[in-house]
């Protein structure tokens, strides 16, 4: 007899929500949840609800409290009674109030198994679908989510905001698409306002051609910083009498340029294209170090005009500007405890938030989108709230589909280069970081085919996952010798589990990979520290949509660095070299589903799993 046959699971009540095909713990707990209500009288959707996983050291616990009134040692009886064992679960014990139920586990392995190593072969079929994948689920089909994120400004540097935003960021779209939304990755670039024309004007003093071509980012950085001195001496001048004619200072200058930005002028657009097209290129191969990519480079110059004036007009109409003697217009939110916020000033240009509303109409002409999400330092909270306020009170369609995605700050960042810090020269530090480190071993760095590969990934790791541990809301001091840590929980440690992973099988030449878990006896797999395991296996598609629900990586990082405490532990007990045939087979088949399962995870993180280190 098959395992499928022997292990056939008999009919369980749909419960809203659940799939039982991509999520089989689900379909257990519907199976405690008949029990339960068929001897209570109650309905299976209410009892599922209910049933808890993993908790009080039972596989599923059930409080009667929760449910009945009365004396709970009569309602537990009536279950304990009547209750048969199956495919779903073998015994029913009380303690307490509460029903302790056991799985039948031997069958659990088999379904987890068989479900993870279905869907990973599904997933691997077809390479670009990451959707298939075990933790994958369908809540999101038919729908289209807009996420703005990293979005940096052309010419000042990348800080720690945008760091974390491209990280959170990615997670966020990674997981929308698990859950099977379409998924638009855009990057806002700030790459407009007075203070491009401060920049353009900067080149003119200080440029050069060939630091410019040669890396575009720092040397803009450097003309700006110039420039802005020029700018602060000027205006101290200006303060005590030196200067008299403010039309001439550098900030006047710069402001007629960008003036003339806006006003479509060629030959300023030209420069200020040139500087914009050559930092998309040099943070293309950064973010290809970071495995984040974007489906489209937008930004604040990209507003429609035509979308800034309807934005104006639209709240001048329904009246919720002010206009301020000089001519500047602000939409007045005092009612919202949201203040007033200029949307155009007395030059007529405009501005970051008339941008904001210009550009939500314009993306959702273009998108039409369900949902979008811009995520940004808490910083700007304030500048979201007043968008989204005057985005539902201009009437846009859109207005409820916004969300403002924020975290906390980062402290602590500098690298070895100084105090202002470049995302290349980062995660540099953290590769030099952890080349020194496998360096230590010789036996296995001789091993790596592509040491400075490996160690950029992961010294990526290392950055990500100190920055996905904690909550997001959570500030964190930014320390690169403790994140590239092998000791402890630090992104290492997850890397070094999945090579380990990886290892088994490479170890084990021998041992025979079976393609299902219908090939395997799963009796074997029952032992307590396997079925936890499972168990954690079992939680997992769970966990992705708690992670997405609350927009918070963290409880996947949680999970994996569990996972891999689990499994660390596990070496010494669940040994493949040494075991017997059927043992090995069974084992090394449950290592490989773990492997999977610890890949998808470290995916959505968007790191890279590597095979050795
Ligand atoms: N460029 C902005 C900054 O560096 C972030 C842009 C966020 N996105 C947006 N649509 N406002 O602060």
């Amino acid at each position: 007899m098959s395992n499928a046959e022997k292990y056939a699971l008999g009919p369980v009540p749909a419960i809203p929500g659940t799939d039982y095909a991509r999520v089989p713990v689900d379909q257990f707990r519907a199976a405690v949840a008949k029990v339960v209500a068929d001897a209570w009288d109650e309905t299976p959707e209410k009892i599922f609800a209910g049933v808890d996983i993993g908790k009080k050291g039972a596989d599923f616990a059930v409080a009667t409290p929760r449910f009945k009134k009365g004396k709970p040692d009569e309602w537990v009886k009536k279950v304990v009674d009547a209750f048969k064992p199956d495919n779903y679960l073998s015994e029913v014990k009380a303690q307490g109030p509460f029903l302790m139920f056991t799985a039948n586990r031997a069958s659990f392995a088999y379904h987890i198994l068989n479900t993870i190593s279905k869907m990973s072969a599904e997933a691997e079929a077809k390479p670009d679908c990451q959707t298939l994948a075990y933790g994958t689920n369908e809540d999101g089909k038919g729908k289209h989510m807009l996420i703005d994120f990293s979005s940096p400004n052309i010419a000042k540097p990348f800080h720690a905001g945008h760091l974390r935003s491209t990280i959170i960021g990615a997670v966020i779209a990674n997981l929308h698409d698990a859950a099977g939304w379409k998924v638009t990755r855009l990057n806002y670039l700030g790459d407009w306002g007075t203070q491009y024309g401060l920049l353009s004007l900067g080149f003119d003093r200080y440029g050069d051609e060939e630091e410019l071509k040669k890396d575009p980012i720092k040397h803009l950085f450097k003309v700006y910083v110039k420039i802005n001195q020029d700018n602060a001496a000027e205006k101290e001048k200006f303060n005590n009498g030196e200067i008299t004619d403010a039309s001439t200072t550098t900030h006047a200058q710069a402001q007629r340029i960008f003036k003339s930005m806006e006003d479509g002028d060629e030959a300023a657009l030209k420069q200020w294209r040139r500087f914009r097209d050559l930092s998309i290129g040099k943070l293309d191969q950064t973010y290809d170090t970071l495995n984040v990519h974007f489906d489209v480079y937008w930004g604040e110059s990209q507003v429609s005009d035509d979308s800034i004036l309807r934005a104006i007009r639209v709240c001048q109409e329904k009246g919720l500007t002010v206009e301020e003697e000089n001519g500047a217009l602000l939409v007045d939110l005092k009612k919202y405890k949201l203040d007033r916020a200029i949307i155009r000033k007395a030059d007529g240009t405009s501005i970051y938030l008339t941008r904001d509303i210009g550009g939500a109409y314009d993306k959702y002409q273009k998108y039409k989108f369900d949902k979008h999400i811009y995520v940004t330092a808490h910083q700007q909270a304030l500048h979201f709230k007043q968008l989204f306020k005057t985005v539902e009170l201009m009437g846009e369609e859109y207005a409820g589909k916004l969300e403002h995605v924020t975290f906390g700050m980062v402290h602590g960042m500098s690298t070895r280069k100084g105090n202002v810090v470049f995302l290349d020269d980062i995660l540099l530090d953290a590769k030099d970081a952890m080349h020194d480190a496998m360096k230590s071993n010789e036996a296995k760095y001789a091993q790596v085919e592509d040491p400075e590969e490996t160690s950029a990934i992961i010294g990526a790791t290392a950055v990500k996952i100190q920055d996905l541990s904690g909550k997001r809301l959570n500030d964190y001091t930014f320390n690169i010798k403790r994140c590239t840590s092998f000791e402890g929980d630090f992104g290492p440690f997850i890397q070094y589990s999945h090579v380990r992973l990886c290892s088994v099988q490479r170890k084990n030449p021998n041992v025979h990979v079976v393609e299902t878990a219908n090939d395997i006896d799963v009796s074997i797999l029952s032992q307590p520290k396997i079925h936890e395991i499972l168990y954690h296996l079992a939680q997992y598609p769970d966990v992705v949509k708690t992670s997405l629900k609350f927009s918070e990586p963290s409880t996947i990082v949680t999970w994996c660095f569990k996972l891999s405490h689990l499994v660390g532990s596990a070496w010494e007990t669940i040994k493949v070299s040494g075991a017997s045939e059927a043992e090995a087979k069974a084992r090394l088949f449950l290592f490989i589903q773990i492997r999977h399962v610890l890949a998808s995870a470290m995916r959505l993180l968007s790191l890279t799993p590597i095979d050795r280190m």
